[in-house]
């Protein structure tokens, strides 16, 4: 969704703001903007879509200044216009605003100030922000910020500059995500580490109900309150190359391709083969009630709520735990009982996703334990709850999920065995997992080996529009997570379903149109795939087939097929759903879809 990038330094900003909002460009946006001070008055660019329409407005123009602010929008309150797009400006043109989230009682305030005679320029929420601390300035910025900070309910991450403030900067935030960095050359502010990381990798996360004053020379945190904090900088891993193509022509691809690296991360340092148990030192804060654990509920949404799918098989299988699984933007709908010794896990590559963020808090509320598998690291769900398990995945670019999903299976059978040998498993189960799960990185480098046979298969079938995903059990969700993929990057009709429910309605949308992905691994599931794959050959509709290799029964009934190598059943679909991914990223490349940022679609949900 929305994205901030601000700069307060020696360098000059122009360049360093716009090569920051590229870099926010995967979070899905439909206009963006720049204020840059220069000497005693604020330049302001604005322009509805790309990037690069920005650049053509500032081309030509003497825009020089070392403090700024940008962002990108995603429209929530007001069309995508060019008098929507942030900054942001009260009525005098004194301040300048950048805002992400939202501003709920905005129109009691905007009514408030339209019947004192202010004029407003824009539908958004956010110019109400703005008009509020230009009302609050009597000289310090910060004060202004702050007085603002108790008038507003609703969500903010905002940075802000003032024309009579030449040196700084000020950001405040409340349940949207801000990061100061801390570079050679001056100071960051963000919505992302992506937008400063070829900078830095220097960070300080700012907290709820903070804010904090930047200079070229430092930063000041201080809390709603005026209490003064001291927080040092913390070193991130995420490395400027991780944000390249490097070669590929689609961050989706290289991130497919980047799985056997992200599995192989995702256990690093965390198998003990001899003892045939993980060691998750991210859970040891709360060993010794999550041991006895015997109610689990996951809480995620879209891509992560399917991996939460099967990590309740997995569950299921490997320990003694009643497992659930909800969709996070559901969850507080549900009237769920709370045994003693629940434990809720959010899975969420952002850390930042609002309902699953709304999820936690409210099953905190009802006395639920909170465990995190997350990918950002000091992320608000990662604070938010009181243990988990990084992905180490490194920034996941394309809008779509990919290395994030088969990272998030990894780490659910990591900490499914962890519990399972504590609470059932022998020790000879524990080391024919961890042996099944070392040999996944090579395995998945033989799926993705396949790539040209994937890619032929979509030539032949991108053009049909409708498109049915089936599986069973362990791989029922990979049918969702398939269907989900095709349908968001390439636009095409698809429905992922139990392979058990189509004599119960989808069985009649099969004709010879309708391509069919059925994932059929030689798992406790087979034949009962093997009976569906029959009764679909039988109405004409054509197989894609995701099968163990050397299996030439499928390979006999498909009209296509795509091999997988041999595993345990519970691991299978962390190779099954790579041809998945693979399918939809050729369709949605023959079909010329802006692949990386699929329309309407943001990378991180931060609104509900
Ligand atoms: O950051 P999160 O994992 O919490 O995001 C959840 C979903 O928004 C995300 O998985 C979404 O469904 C992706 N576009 C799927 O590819």
């Amino acid at each position: 969704m929305c994205g901030i990038v601000s700069y307060i330094g020696s360098r000059e900003a122009r360049s360093i703001l716009l090569e920051g909002l590229k870099q926010l460009e995967y979070r899905g946006y439909d206009s963006a903007g720049l204020a840059i001070r220069q000497g005693n008055h604020i330049e302001l660019y604005r322009a509805v879509g790309k990037i690069v329409e920005l650049e053509k407005k500032i081309a030509g123009k003497e825009v020089k200044g070392t403090i700024g602010i940008a962002h990108t929008r995603w429209a929530t309150h007001g069309e995508p216009t060019e008098e929507n797009a942030h900054p942001h400006r009260d009525q005098n043109d004194d301040v300048f605003l950048i805002h992400n989230g939202i501003i709920e009682n905005y129109l009691s305030l905007k009514k408030w100030m339209e019947k004192d005679g202010i004029v407003f320029r824009s539908q958004t929420d956010t110019e109400v922000l703005a008009q509020l601390i230009a009302i609050n300035f009597e000289g310090d910025l910060s004060e202004a910020v702050r007085k603002a900070m108790s008038q507003v309910e609703g969500t903010f991450g905002l940075a802000v500059i003032h024309k009579n403030v030449p040196d700084e900067i000020v950001i405040a935030r409340r349940g949207s995500p801000l990061i100061i960095g801390v570079s050679d050359h001056g100071y960051f502010a963000a919505s992302d580490v992506s937008a400063m990381v070829r900078h830095t990798n220097k960070v300080v996360h700012l907290k709820d109900n903070e804010l904090a004053t930047l200079t070229a020379g430092g930063f000041s945190i201080s809390t709603a309150q005026a209490i003064p904090i001291e927080r040092d900088a913390e070193t991130v891993e995420w490395r400027a190359e991780d944000a390249e193509l490097n070669g590929f022509p689609h961050f989706m691809l290289k991130e497919i391709f980047e799985q056997p690296e992200t599995i192989q991360n995702a256990m690093r340092g965390r198998l003990e083969p001899g003892e045939g148990v993980p060691k998750l030192g991210g859970i040891m804060p709360v060993w010794e009630n999550i041991k006895e654990c015997r109610h689990l509920v996951i809480v995620a949404c879209g891509t992560s709520y399917y991996a939460g799918c099967v990590g309740r098989y997995v569950f299921e299988k490997l320990t003694e735990i009643d497992m659930e699984v909800e969709l996070a933007s559901e969850f507080r709908y549900r009237k769920l009982n709370f045994p003693p010794n629940t434990f809720i896990l959010a899975l969420s590559q952002s850390g930042e996703t609002a309902d699953t963020l709304a999820a936690i808090r409210e099953a905190k509320r009802k006395g639920a334990s909170l465990l995190g598998i997350v990918n950002v690291v000091g992320s608000s769900i990662s604070r938010e709850t009181e243990a988990g398990v990084y992905n180490h995945a490194g920034p996941e670019i394309g809008v779509a999920s990919t290395k994030i999903f088969t990272s998030q299976l990894t780490i659910l059978t990591l900490l499914a065995l962890l519990l399972g040998r504590h609470q059932k498993l022998s020790l000879t189960e524990g080391v024919e997992a961890i042996r099944a799960l070392q040999l996944l990185p090579d395995q998945v480098r033989a799926v993705l080996s396949q790539d040209n046979h994937i890619r032929a298969i979509a030539e032949k079938y991108h053009k049909r529009s409708n498109w049915l995903f089936l599986g069973r059990k362990f791989n029922y969700p990979i049918a969702m997570e398939g269907a989900l993929k095709l349908k968001e990057v390439s636009y095409i009709h698809a429905e992922g379903y139990a392979a058990g429910e189509m004599k119960h309605g989808p069985i009649a949308l099969i004709n010879p149109d309708m391509p069919t992905v059925a994932i059929a691994p030689m798992d406790d599931m087979y034949d009962k795939m093997i009976s569906n794959i029959n009764e679909i050959k039988s109405r004409k509709g054509p197989i894609i087939a995701i099968a163990t290799q050397g299996d030439e029964k499928v390979k006999e009934l498909s009209d296509e097929i795509i091999e997988i190598p041999p595993t345990l059943d519970y691991l299978y679909p962390i190779l099954a759903v790579i041809p998945c991914q693979l399918l939809a990223y050729h369709c949605a490349n023959l079909l010329k879809r802006d692949i990386d940022k699929p329309r309407n679609l943001a990378k991180s949900v931060t609104v509900e």
